[in-house]
């Protein structure tokens, strides 16, 4: 039998613990042995939580034990370019969680220094993994629907939960950054990754102005090269919990897939109770309480599936090169929200921050 997979986490909060949860749920493939981030106590929680033998306040530290073979990061966007040269140059392979990075030259620095060292570059998009959407994809691969004209993915909600998503210097930009590259991801992944031709994109901020200077609202067309239309549809001021949909739409068959209302349990209650669904603002009254939650996303086969790619088991789904690529769009999306135009792929943006300075370069400075 081949070993398990020594895997470490950056990062101990929320995407930290999806992670180890994820691991614990496919034990055969990998196993935990160190959680690194600079909060103690709640590093030294989630170890507790998860049976993590090892806990280190400083990465650095924990890419220096020999036995770690994969690294996956799941803190602030601005930290991901330098931990991913770090973990390569310790040896390591990367599962990096979305967005890449901050904009296209950390892209390509990681990209540079993981083929370097060796070492694989994976990209942590669940949505390639996620149980509805990969069926929608089986069968669109089966002519359900004939051509695929139309693909829509929509992620909302009310706004994250951590002060560092609303500061667009350590987030790179709003809800079109933060989840509009899932949406980006998905549809490129949906059309086999055919060329995209052109973004277009609207963005706003309609309700969290007080918090940050990033988009709250956007809506972004992508033209692909095989006549496919891609509709990526964010927001953080959508009230009443989280909204994860597809729309696929074909000469021949329509289909869609609701993330959260399919999996849920239509509940009224007058009590309230423990826990509906990820960032449900109530569990009284009428909720949607999900089972199954990290299953029906898709977040334990995705770290099995980058786990068995570190042993040659399988070839990675989900690449450095989609984060690119995710990065291109993103940065054209907001070229395009500034001048009202398409922006056309591909597209070499001027060397910016954050790719919200290609809309607001001066976003930030009052928050
Ligand atoms: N795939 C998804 O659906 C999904 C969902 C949520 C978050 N994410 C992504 O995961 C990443 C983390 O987001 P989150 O929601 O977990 O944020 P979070 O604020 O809940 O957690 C961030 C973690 O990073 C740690 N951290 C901060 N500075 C660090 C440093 N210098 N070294 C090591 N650790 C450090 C913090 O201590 C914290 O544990 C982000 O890139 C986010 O976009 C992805």
């Amino acid at each position: 039998m081949r070993s398990r997979v020594k895997v470490g986490i950056i990062g101990s909060r929320f995407q930290g613990d999806v992670h180890a949860a994820s691991f614990a749920m496919t034990p055969d493939a990998a196993e935990v042995v160190a959680v690194a981030s600079p909060t103690k106590a709640r590093a030294e929680a989630l170890a507790a939580r998860y049976g993590i033998p090892r806990v280190f306040t400083d990465y650095r530290r924990m890419l220096a034990e020999d036995d770690i073979e994969l690294v996956t990061i799941a803190a602030p966007n601005h930290l991901h370019c330098q931990m991913t040269i770090d973990a390569a140059e310790a040896g390591k392979h990367v599962v990096c969680e979305k967005p890449l990075c901050m904009n296209l030259e950390e892209a390509d620095r990681m990209l540079a220094a993981t083929a370097r060292k060796g070492v694989l570059l994976m990209y942590a998009e669940e949505l390639f993994f996620t149980p509805k959407y990969v069926k929608a994809k089986e069968m669109a691969a089966e002519g359900a629907f004939g051509k695929v004209y139309l693909v829509k993915q929509c992620e909302k909600h009310f706004g994250p939960h951590a002060p560092w998503f609303w500061d667009v210097s350590r987030s790179g930009g709003g809800v079109f950054m933060d989840m509009g590259c899932h949406g980006i991801a998905f549809c490129s992944w949906f059309f086999d990754r055919a060329p995209i031709k052109s973004v277009y994109c609207h963005m706003a901020t309609h309700v969290h102005a007080d918090k940050t200077d990033g988009e709250d609202d956007s809506l972004c067309i992508l033209e692909f090269a095989n006549g496919g239309v891609g509709l990526v549809e964010n927001s953080w001021a959508r009230r009443g919990g989280m909204e994860d949909r597809i729309e696929i739409y074909g000469e021949g068959g329509v289909s869609y897939a609701d993330l959260h209302m399919g999996n849920a349990l239509p509940t009224y209650s007058e009590y309230g109770y423990g826990y509906a669904v990820e960032k449900a603002p109530t569990t009284k009254g009428w909720t949607y309480p999900v089972f199954e939650e990290l299953w029906n996303y898709g977040f334990p086969q995705e770290m099995r599936h980058f786990a068995r790619c570190v042993r040659g088991l399988e070839q990675p789904r989900a690449t450095g090169e989609d984060g690119r690529l995710v990065m291109e769009v993103l940065c054209a999306g907001y070229r395009s929200a500034a001048t009202g135009a398409k922006v056309a792929l591909p597209f070499k943006p001027p060397a910016v921050a954050r790719p919200i300075d290609l809309w607001k370069p001066s976003a930030g400075a009052k928050h």
